[in-house]
């Protein structure tokens, strides 16, 4: 009995890192005001390089998702600053 415990929240864990490792950013992870702060500055560094820094609450946290996916590649953005720039972004209110 322990063993199929064991195992089964081994198959658990490896599951859960996998789903983590996913780079598709559909929607906020992570809401914490350290993230979002840190979010916030690699937008701040890196989105206005090549136009002015956008405007988080011209766009929807919809359009934001799209938007995301073409700059984060530009701004040469890895999966998790991809995330924290969205999830800063999304945070801030008109
Ligand atoms: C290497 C240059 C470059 C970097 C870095 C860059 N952008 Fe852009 N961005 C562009 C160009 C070029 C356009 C306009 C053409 C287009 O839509 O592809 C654009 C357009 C936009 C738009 C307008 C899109 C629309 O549909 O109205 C937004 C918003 C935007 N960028 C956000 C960002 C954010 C956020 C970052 C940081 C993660 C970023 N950009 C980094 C080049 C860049």
């Amino acid at each position: 009995m322990k063993k199929i415990i064991a195992s089964s929240f081994i198959i658990a864990v490896l599951l859960a890192s996998c789903t983590q490792k996913a780079s598709v950013v559909t929607g906020p992870v992570s809401t914490s005001s350290e993230k979002l702060a840190q979010g916030k500055t690699i937008f701040e560094n890196s989105c206005g390089r090549c136009h002015d820094l956008p405007e988080p609450t011209a766009h929807t946290s919809v359009q934001w998702v799209g938007i995301m996916n073409a700059m984060a590649p530009k701004a040469k953005l890895n999966d998790e600053q991809h995330q924290l720039v969205y999830d800063y972004v999304v945070s801030v209110k008109k």
